[in-house]
């Protein structure tokens, strides 16, 4: 079957990545020194199955068809690319971070560039195939289902770096959207798992942005959202670095805050004196409540309603006639 052969290549590609960043010398002098660097012990190394691939031209490509991989299916996964005629290696030069679905399995790769990255992008990621639908994968799942589970609760955040630092810092309950919004697949697969996301985003624009984009869909999904904004210039992995995991857990704790009453504040901050502004955030609030399933969550929805009209000061009977509208 044409899916079994993309695992199997992806595992062999996997286990070469790995092998080349422990035992070979331009994969120690480089690949490994660059995660020693960014501070990942070798066992967290280990745990996500980081990999390096070499500054060749086609040194993964010729042992994979050595080893008699096809070469359509290598190009299919991505680790191959046809250049000037011949097949060539896709990552050279790059660190590797294997992809796993819920079991464990290879579905694709991130691959770091190092150092300046001006011309080529910072990551390329595997392309979608016969196994791999981005819409549906989440990074980390496979090594934060038990604790998810266990908590009651998943963190996201935007990068596998992230999920990797946190791990290594005994945050275990943490997944990656991959730097884009939110698809509704994924968040049911959170669903399956917990109805309590907490969205570890950047301070910055896009990264509130990017999150609130997510909301209505989240609160549809019947998920319980709430919101920690990481300060400016950092992300979780930096900045649970930077300040340690206690640390990092305890400002997890503090700064955990709703995130539809998030959306609220930070909305009417722009409103201002503007009426017809204020009228459609109003009706996007109520239609934010009308998601919230009123027979498994009544009190819920009503509790929103009352602290969403106190704080746009409109009258709570208007509120509730108001959602009720948006419910079908
Ligand atoms: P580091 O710079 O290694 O710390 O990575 P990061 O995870 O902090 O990167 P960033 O916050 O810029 O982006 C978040 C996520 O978006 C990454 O983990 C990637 O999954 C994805 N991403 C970032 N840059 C690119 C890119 O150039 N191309 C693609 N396809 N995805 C990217
Ligand atoms: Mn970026
Ligand atoms: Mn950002
Ligand atoms: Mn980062
Ligand atoms: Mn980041």
């Amino acid at each position: 079957l044409l899916a079994d052969s993309l695992y199997i290549i992806n595992n062999f590609a996997r286990d070469y990545f790995q092998e080349t960043l422990t035992n070979s010398e331009e994969g120690q002098n480089i690949g490994l020194s660059y995660f020693e660097e960014r501070g990942f012990t070798a066992e967290t190394i280990q745990k996500f199955q980081l990999g390096y691939c070499l500054n060749t031209r086609d040194a993964f490509v010729n042992t994979a068809i050595q080893k008699g991989y096809s070469l359509e299916y290598l190009q299919k996964t991505g680790l191959v690319t046809i250049r000037n005629e011949q097949p060539a290696d896709n990552y050279r030069g790059r660190v590797i971070f294997p992809i796993h679905n819920q079991s464990g399995k290879v579905l694709g790769f991130g691959a770091r560039i190092l150092g300046k990255h001006d011309k080529a992008p910072k990551y390329i990621n595997s392309p979608e195939n016969e196994i791999y639908f981005k819409s549906k994968v989440l990074y980390g799942t496979y090594f934060a289902r038990h604790a998810i589970d266990k908590l009651d609760e998943c963190l996201l955040v935007e990068g596998y770096t992230d999920v990797i630092s946190l791990h290594q810092a005994g945050i275990e309950n943490v997944v990656a959207s991959s730097g884009t919004s939110l698809t509704q697949d994924q968040l049911r697969l959170i669903r399956k798992y917990t109805n309590n996301l907490t969205i570890l985003y950047d301070g910055d624009n896009a990264g509130v942005k990017a999150a609130l984009r997510g909301l209505d869909m989240a609160v549809e999904e019947g998920l319980n959202v709430k919101l920690v904004l990481i300060p400016d210039k950092e992300d979780p992995d930096s900045y649970v670095q930077k300040i340690g995991a206690e640390a990092f857990r305890e400002f997890i704790a503090q700064n955990k805050q709703d995130f539809i009453l998030f959306k609220l504040h930070t909305s009417l901050k722009d409103v201002g004196n503007d009426t017809q502004r204020k009228s459609q955030l109003v009706n996007e609030i109520a239609e934010t409540i009308a998601k919230i399933d009123k027979v498994e969550d009544f009190t819920k929805q009503q509790d929103y309603i009352r602290q969403c009209s106190t704080l746009l000061n409109i009258d709570e009977t208007a509120m509730v006639q108001l959602v009720n509208r948006f419910i079908r």
